[in-house]
């Protein structure tokens, strides 16, 4: 729930992760909400937070990767970005041995969610500003993964001979992994002020902004980095109908892992905080993806995410339009825009489930304005 509505002395149910490189918490799970550390959290960046309540006891959202991957993989970013400083100030490609331990990460986080058939899971961790490109990239790994493996689960992939294939899908995984983790790599040779400037970049500041995917790509230069890895990197600002940069690809010239990548990327920049713009929930990120499908982005690939996304993932705190509040229970596989929904009023505590329910709205949903919202 928005921190504002947390009242003083709730539990805390889930960490509030820093986004620090040693993984440590801003907060532990079951911490009493004190006015101190509500003003605290406000100014590390943090909106929202989980809360362990009568209403919401039982409901666990299930994070798309572990603690132990997720602080794995943080740090591993964290170690590979200061090694591309100093690639940047010596002008050498990024070392071997960081572009190794990357890789191993990337497939442990593909093997993780390899094994997880859930769907509709809690994606963003409600972390604070700080370290946004690190927690960003290790996010976006972690959604485009997810749409990457059911994607290629279902109906394979087009090899480079342009021949259907089932085989080696994780190798395939992993380059893909390793290319998300290190998409905003580039971004380093962007001067901060450009970066973090926390208002609308000028028309120069953002043709600088620009540069960041070539000068990834030359910051992984060496050979011993996959060209499909060289290739999220390079892309993942192209647009399926144009528009995009470097290259202004269009359509199937974008190659088909950093159309995953833009997805990705465009979801988990809407839904965490930046210095620029404040977190936006989880259906404002379906929303804006949904409204770029066949436009901004590969209409297959927005199908597939709207297979695994839901715009309530369980926990939120909805308002319906009948005048009832709860809390999402459960979400159903086949219907992610219905959710059960959890209502407690004094002295009752009922589930809903809103598939059953056609009559009953999510307030901010069907009406959502769209150009309040944009991205
Ligand atoms: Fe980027």
């Amino acid at each position: 729930m928005p921190l504002n509505r947390a009242p003083d002395g709730a539990l805390l149910g889930k960490d509030v992760a820093s986004g620090r490189a040693d993984g440590m918490p801003l907060l532990r799970a079951g911490t009493l909400l004190t006015p101190r550390f509500k003003d605290a959290l406000v100014r590390a960046g943090v909106h929202a937070v989980y809360v362990d309540d009568e209403e919401t006891r039982g409901i666990d959202p299930q994070p798309v990767l572990s603690d132990e991957t997720r602080s794995a993989a943080t740090a591993a970013v964290s170690r590979a970005f200061d090694g591309a400083k100093d690639s940047l100030k010596t002008g050498r490609p990024l070392s071997a041995e960081a572009v190794e331990e990357l890789q191993g990460i990337a497939a442990r986080m593909a093997e993780e969610i390899g094994q997880t058939d859930d769907f509709a899971l809690a994606l963003a961790d409600l972390s604070a500003a700080d370290g946004y490109t690190l927690q960003h990239s290790v996010d976006v790994a972690a959604l485009g993964l997810l749409i990457g493996q059911r994607l290629y689960n279902t109906r394979g992939y087009i090899d480079y001979r342009g021949r259907r294939t089932y085989e080696r899908i994780d190798a395939r995984m992993t380059r893909l992994g390793l290319g998300l983790l290190l998409h905003d790599v580039g971004k380093l040779a962007v001067p901060s002020e450009i970066l973090n400037k926390p208002g609308k970049l000028d028309p120069a500041e953002w043709e600088v902004m620009k540069t960041h995917p070539l000068a990834g790509v030359e910051l992984l230069r060496s050979d011993l980095v996959s060209p499909l890895v060289k290739v999220v990197v390079r892309s993942h600002h192209e647009r399926w109908q144009g528009g995009g940069y470097p290259d202004g690809k269009v359509e199937e010239e974008i190659h088909e892992l950093a159309r995953i990548a833009a997805v990705a990327d465009v979801y988990d920049a809407v839904t965490s905080e930046r210095v620029y713009a404040a977190a936006r929930p989880a259906h404002v990120g379906v929303r804006i993806i949904r409204e770029g499908r066949g436009d901004a982005f590969d209409a297959e690939i927005v199908d597939v995410f709207s297979q695994l996304v839901a715009p309530f993932p369980p926990g939120d705190s909805i308002e319906l339009t009948d005048g009832r509040s709860g809390v999402v229970a459960r979400v159903p596989e086949d219907n992610l825009d219905r959710p059960v929904v959890r209502i407690s009023g004094p002295g009752q505590l009922y589930e809903l489930p809103l598939a059953d329910h056609p009559e009953v709205g999510i307030v901010g949903w069907e009406d959502m304005d769209l150009s309040l919202q944009a991205a």
